[in-house]
């Protein structure tokens, strides 16, 4: 047996991307809330996936799967509506959804921040405006005072880089901003914000916690797998233009202490001391490999298959990235996202064969297991996602969960890679 008894096995999902009830319970509304038409097919928000409502519906589910774990995200507008001011409806919320996941034998792992920033936080200048690192300490405090006398995992944030590049320089993400002079700015405040919500986590916990973030890490699978062959797929991985500003301008600092060249001038001593308050795992959210943006002649994606967002599916990227990050960092490594995007539909026998997911999860679970098996200390693994759900400026279309959500009646039906990854869980927990 290569997998730990321990061993997290679990789904994921984000509140922006399932809860719904958008003004309820007295939430003001986020960046996303009123994203508009920047968002496909004139999708919102606003009632997602119902989850708000459904959360026992949806443990059950769970259960029935045989999950381990369940990460999920607190929306920080449910929790702090006004500026200084917190509430308590919104904390009772996730204060009952963990209680439903504990009572199930469900751990629950938290991500902090998935993006649902605050419109009043905003409207301050976002994470452009240094006063947004108080601002978060003062959410992460009340969220800890509730909540860490049952949670023991905690992500501070998720994938920094996308909702920094994407968000104020791409400008395809909310809020939509093309402020590429301000984007050092923001990294180095999402930095800051990090790291202290580290520390602030470890001083105030009420259960000893453990501590990681995730992050979007494509990394680069070796065109030869000889020692120069795997060098360089680090180097690239890490030290390419790709490489650098999607791992290591965000990581190094993190788990080494130091400045990745770009950032050098932006970080002093002491900002590298906060920032790499030490934490207990990584976490990868792991989609598909970067060799297509790195060097298109070598790696050939013409004949892999492709998720219905045209994504190359190659299992291998997940090995590679569990390897490549634990070789520079040597910290425990969490999948903190694995999954891929279909068209799944409900067929007139009520079922949803979702076959190249069964696939999928063959293939990258078993390159994860090789890992595991080469002696990495890989802790858990949740899959992306646990029900389809809002993938953001695409809207409902790309469906990403073991569960299908029929968005009109909000039936919930266990696709056919739900039932196969709860026989995975069984047999790999044996
Ligand atoms: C990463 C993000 O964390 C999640 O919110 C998103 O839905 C998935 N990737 C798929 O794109």
């Amino acid at each position: 047996m290569s997998f730990p008894k321990e061993f997290l096995w679990g789904a994921a999902s984000a509140a922006t991307q399932i809860e719904g009830a958008w003004n309820e319970d007295g939430k003001c509304p986020s960046i996303w809330d009123v994203a508009g038409n920047h968002i496909k097919n004139g999708d919102n928000t606003f009632v997602a996936c119902d989850h708000y409502h459904r959360y026992k519906e949806d443990v059950a589910l769970m259960k029935e799967l045989g999950l381990k774990s369940y990460r999920f995200s607190i929306n920080w507008c449910r929790i702090v509506p006004e500026q200084g001011k917190i509430n308590e409806k919104g904390l009772m919320f996730y204060s009952n959804l963990v209680d439903e996941l504990i009572s199930s034998g469900i751990e629950p792992m938290i991500t902090l921040y998935h993006w649902d920033l605050p419109l009043w936080m905003h409207k301050l200048g976002g994470w452009k405006n240094s006063a947004i690192i108080d601002e978060f300490l003062f959410y992460v405090e009340a969220v800890i005072d509730a909540l860490s006398d049952r949670v023991k995992y905690w992500m501070t944030i998720n994938e920094p880089q996308v909702f920094i590049m994407s968000a104020y320089v791409i400008g395809n993400f909310a809020p939509f901003k093309h402020a590429i002079f301000s984007y050092k700015k923001c990294l180095r405040n999402c930095l800051l914000a990090h790291g202290k919500a580290v520390k602030l986590i470890r001083q105030k916990a009420k259960t000893e916690p453990v501590i990681g973030l995730a992050m979007a890490s494509t990394t680069y699978i070796p065109d030869s797998f000889d020692e120069t062959g795997i060098k360089e797929a680090a180097q690239y991985s890490f030290e390419s233009t790709v490489g650098e500003g999607s791992n290591s301008v965000y990581m190094d600092p993190i788990a080494l202490g130091k400045a990745s060249p770009s950032m050098a001038k932006k970080l002093s001593a002491e900002d590298l001391k906060i920032i790499s308050e030490p934490i207990d795992f990584i976490g990868i959210n792991v989609y598909q490999p970067s060799n297509p943006l790195i060097n298109k002649k070598k790696y050939n994606a013409e004949n892999l298959p492709k998720n219905s967002l045209g994504w190359v599916i190659d299992g291998r990227c997940l090995y590679w990235t569990i390897r490549h990050y634990y070789e520079r960092y040597h910290l425990p490594i969490m999948v903190t996202e694995n999954g891929m995007a279909g068209n799944d539909s409900v067929s007139t026998d009520g079922t949803v064969d979702d076959m190249i997911r069964v696939k999928f999860l063959d293939d990258f679970i078993s390159e994860m297991e090789k890992a595991v098996d080469e002696g990495i200390p890989v802790i858990g693994y949740q899959h992306w996602s646990l029900m389809d759900n809002l993938e953001w400026c695409e809207g409902y279309d790309p469906r990403f969960g073991i569960i299908h959500i029929d968005y009109n009646t909000q039936k919930r039906t266990i696709k056919k890679s739900g039932w196969h990854y709860r026989d995975i869980i069984r047999e790999k927990s044996e």
